[in-house]
């Protein structure tokens, strides 16, 4: 795992390899959905490793003890729609009781602006570790948006989660969301003009679900 101020890549072995599958423009929409689905429980391994922990009283078959549980109210996953889905889904294998909130923001091609389309988040936003999720974090508009919505509904302990990022959104990000880490599989090299990552992997929504 590399580390630089705020943000964590994590470069484990086996997120470098289903990454680099993922990159592979032949791969198939079945395949880059299960490695994405993959790749997220690793990444929020890394993400919830400073989660804070208390202890309760229990009987094992041999013995009684106190033993480590999560303490507090229970995670909110943000999702970043659509594309954050695809991460979702692998972080709620891992946090199976986690709460959902789902943020529907589209990037205007031209603008590179986001737009709203929905919003909805479990109530309690201010007493919950909160992960915004979305695979890519690119002009960084989107995440920067998503994340001031969660803040203007209460969150003030939030994570974001991402794939890949480029430089210029990960400064964006910072910038914008300095109390904010940011966890992520590579900081890519640019982007280019359309505001996409490159090397990159292409639109992860049209990958994920075989749209152009
Ligand atoms: C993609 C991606 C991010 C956004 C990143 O979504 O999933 O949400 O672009 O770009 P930015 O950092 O420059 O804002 P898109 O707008 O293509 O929507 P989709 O997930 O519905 O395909
Ligand atoms: N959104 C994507 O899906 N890919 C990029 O490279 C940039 C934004």
């Amino acid at each position: 795992m590399t580390e630089r101020e705020g943000v964590t890549v994590v470069d484990h072995p086996l997120v470098q390899h289903k990454l680099t599958i993922m990159r592979d423009k032949n791969t198939s929409t079945a395949s880059f959905r299960r490695l994405l689905r993959e790749i997220a429980a690793l990444l929020t391994y890394e993400a919830t490793r400073d989660l804070e922990l208390t202890t309760t009283r229990i009987e094992t078959p041999l013995a009684e003890i106190v033993a480590p549980t999560l303490s507090g109210k229970k995670l909110v996953f943000a999702s970043i729609l659509r594309a954050g889905n695809g991460l979702l889904e692998g972080m709620l294998d891992l946090v199976p009781a986690a709460r959902v909130a789902h943020i529907g923001l589209y990037r205007d091609p031209k603008t590179l602006q986001p737009v709203e389309y929905y919003f909805k988040a479990p109530e309690g936003l201010h007493e919950r570790v909160v992960i915004a999720v979305d695979p890519m974090l690119a002009t960084a508009n989107s995440a920067i948006a998503a994340v001031h919505r969660l803040k203007e509904r209460g969150a003030n302990d939030l994570r974001f989660v991402c794939l890949l990022a480029a430089p210029e959104g990960v400064d964006a990000f910072r910038a914008a969301h300095p109390d904010v880490p940011v966890v992520t599989a590579s900081i890519d090299s640019h982007l280019d003009d359309h505001g996409y990552i490159v090397p990159g992997l292409g639109d992860a929504g049209d990958r994920m679900y075989g749209t152009k």
